[in-house]
């Protein structure tokens, strides 16, 4: 048995800050983001707007295209580095209670940017062994609420949203997911971090004080690890399936940085019309960033039954992986 990606969806918060607005908020400038970045906006969700009800509304998109009844999924996987709530229950249980659905395994998965790419790793495993038939995965992000707007290094990269998909069982090769592969090294772990709040430094007026429950990145390190770890990992999962470029129809790699994926793109000649770009428009959406893209091209009729798509991740952990998927809406 072969696990097949049945659907996608995606959801993507009204409101809008731009460039031209984060110029009022920080010592920055609608052309340094651009230029720096690609990024010319990003969308962020209400106050009271959570990563579950976002995550919600992207997986009933998702399994509305999958044809699926929601009583047949029998797993729900979140990855997210926003969680609802800190520890527990899940973002997955809430997004579970939000569809109805009762009696799946439902958990979340912490790989920052990686983390599509790592629940679809686990959706294909539960599938493969015959332990279930069809999961949904979601990346949802409401980045906002760990994002410090008084740092001009981060606060102009990231933007809320999630993005879904549901994986089942199918006897056809040709329409599966070929290859997921995933790795990390934590020796990188200040790279993308959070410093606060966690059982580390639990929160406390101190950890509030220092700013220590907002994300911090070392931004060029960062940069610079990406663009070769994201080159040779794809590299890697095209030779073990004996693929080149030429075979792809679409890369879709994590909307970072514009500048991090045409690098990439061109290391590995994939022509600009089978690179798959949203980070203009959304930024940085962590494990939202993925499916988002899938979506975005699926709905602007780009992304045919059929497609091998090349899904290609790097984040906080440091975490990163790739995954050779075959398209195949329902
Ligand atoms: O999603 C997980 C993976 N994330 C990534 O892969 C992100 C990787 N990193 C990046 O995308 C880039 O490193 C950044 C966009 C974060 C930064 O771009 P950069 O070209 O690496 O800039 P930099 O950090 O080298 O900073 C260059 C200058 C500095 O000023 P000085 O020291 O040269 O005077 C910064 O202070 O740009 C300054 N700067 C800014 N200026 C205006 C940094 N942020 C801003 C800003 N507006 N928002």
């Amino acid at each position: 048995m072969f696990a097949s990606l049945k659907s996608i969806g995606a959801y993507v918060p009204s409101k809008t800050l731009t460039n031209k607005e984060l110029e009022k908020i920080v010592d920055t400038s609608d052309e340094w983001i651009r230029q720096r970045t690609g990024i010319q906006n990003r969308h962020i969700a209400e106050k009271d707007e959570t990563t579950s009800d976002m995550a919600y509304k992207a997986a009933e998109v998702a399994i509305q295209r999958s044809g699926i009844k929601k009583e047949q999924i029998d797993a729900i996987i979140c990855a997210t580095i926003t969680p609802d709530f800190f520890c527990m229950p899940s973002t997955a249980c809430v997004v579970a209670d939000k569809l109805g659905i009762k009696n799946s395994t439902a958990f979340d998965i912490s790989a920052a940017c990686s983390g599509f790419v790592y629940a679809l790793s686990i959706a294909k495993a539960f599938i493969e062994s015959g332990m279930k038939k069809n999961v949904l995965i979601i990346g949802a992000e409401k980045l906002s609420a760990i994002v410090d707007y008084t740092d001009r290094t981060t606060c102009v990269l990231f933007g809320d949203g999630a993005g879904a998909a549901v994986i089942s069982a199918d006897d056809d090769k040709k329409r599966s997911i070929l290859d997921v592969h995933t790795s990390s090294d934590g020796a990188y772990q200040d790279f993308l971090i959070t410093p606060g709040g966690g059982a580390k430094h639990p929160c406390s007026t101190d950890v509030i004080e220092k700013n220590m429950q907002f994300l911090k990145m070392k931004g060029n390190e960062t940069f610079k690890l990406a663009v070769n770890t994201l080159t040779k990992d794809v590299r890697e999962i095209l030779k073990k399936n004996s693929l080149t470029s030429d075979d792809i129809d679409f890369f879709i790699p994590h909307q970072a940085n514009f500048r991090i994926i045409d690098a990439v793109g061109k290391k590995l000649k994939f022509p600009h019309e089978k690179i798959v770009l949203t980070v203009a428009k959304y930024g940085n959406t962590s494990a939202a960033s993925i499916p988002m893209a899938i979506n975005d091209w699926y709905e602007k009729g780009k992304l045919k039954n059929g497609d091998l798509m090349l899904l290609d991740t790097f984040g906080g952990g440091l975490t990163w992986g790739s995954a050779l998927v075959n398209f195949n809406q329902s």
